[in-house]
């Protein structure tokens, strides 16, 4: 169960919901979600903590906290996962 008040504002945190791993970002309070799969070859990617990005441990791709593209080999941005909030509960919406 993923719960907003467990992901601090300007950090990145990976977290499963209803079975589905999720990129979730707190962006100023307002969760942004994505799907962890790089679409280069659909490894997982990572967050990195210093940097505020999610990082690919395969070929290196990386996307910005907000799931855009800053490098490849991935040639587009993460999938924007729709989630909604209930309380502190994100579900998938
Ligand atoms: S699978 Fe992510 S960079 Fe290749």
């Amino acid at each position: 169960m993923a719960k907003k008040s467990e992901i601090p504002d300007n950090e990145g945190k990976i977290e499963k919901i209803a079975g589905k791993k999720v990129a979730l970002f707190n962006k100023a309070g307002k969760i942004c979600a994505f799907s962890t799969i790089c679409p280069h070859m659909r490894c997982d990617v990572l967050w990195n903590k210093r940097d505020k990005t999610w990082d690919c441990p395969c070929h290196g791709s990386r996307f910005q906290a907000t799931g855009e593209l800053m490098r490849g080999p991935a040639k587009r941005d993460l999938d924007k996962i729709g989630i909604k909030e209930k309380g502190d509960e994100l579900e998938l919406a």
